[in-house]
């Protein structure tokens, strides 16, 4: 195992929860999408690394595009403002897509991209989430469809996931020191 990096205060989910989290999901999506082609529409750059491994435990045929978005800049705190940054270069009509996140906070990011998609005429649009933060009293503006595993409010990195495009290469999820964003 990864020593722990010095700017984590606990790590929430280690690389063998990761993987059995991951094969669990492609399993269903392999299910569901018997028969079908889906495209896989993978939002940079969080969720990079989750798809890579995620489209080798699906089993059906499927193609990957990529969107990337911004929401987020540098900070902690979603800003509700969503830039297309990169459109996707496949055209989507009549097709199945499955949007990929790394995480599903406010769903913010996640709402908008679903209705931009969904007025190009695919046959289905779906969400597939590594992770979804519990945030008391609230719900994410979205339901994705297949959901990794839930995790606490707090801030966390790795496994693609970033503060300040630092940390996504750790193999682990973990919990960012407060000190490390300046709380
Ligand atoms: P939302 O629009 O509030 O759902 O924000 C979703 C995006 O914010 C995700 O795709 C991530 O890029 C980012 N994000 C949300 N929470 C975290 C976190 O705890 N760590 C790192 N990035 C996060
Ligand atoms: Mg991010």
């Amino acid at each position: 195992m990864a020593e722990q990096h010095p700017d984590i205060e606990s790590v929430l989910l280690s690389e063998d929860d990761i993987r059995t989290i991951v094969s669990r999901m492609g399993a269903e999506i392999t299910k569901d999408y018997e028969g079908k082609n889906p495209l896989l529409v993978a939002v940079l750059r969080g969720a990079v690394v989750f798809t890579a491994d995620l489209i080798r435990a699906i089993e059906c045929p499927l193609s990957v595009d990529f969107m990337a978005v911004s929401s987020y800049g540098d900070g902690v705190k979603s800003s509700g403002v969503v830039r297309i940054v990169k459109d996707l270069d496949t055209k989507i009509e009549g097709r199945d897509v499955l949007i990929v996140e790394d995480i599903l906070d406010s769903g913010l990011t996640l709402s908008y991209l679903i209705r931009m998609l969904q007025s190009r005429n695919p046959a289905s649009v779906r969400v597939a989430t590594f992770a979804v933060k519990d945030i008391e009293g609230k719900k994410p503006a979205v339901a994705p469809t297949y959901v990794g595993t839930h995790v606490p409010d707090s801030f966390i990195v790795g496994y693609g996931l970033d503060f300040a495009e630092r940390y996504r290469n750790l193999p682990y999820i973990g919990v960012l020191k407060p000190e490390v964003y300046g709380d």
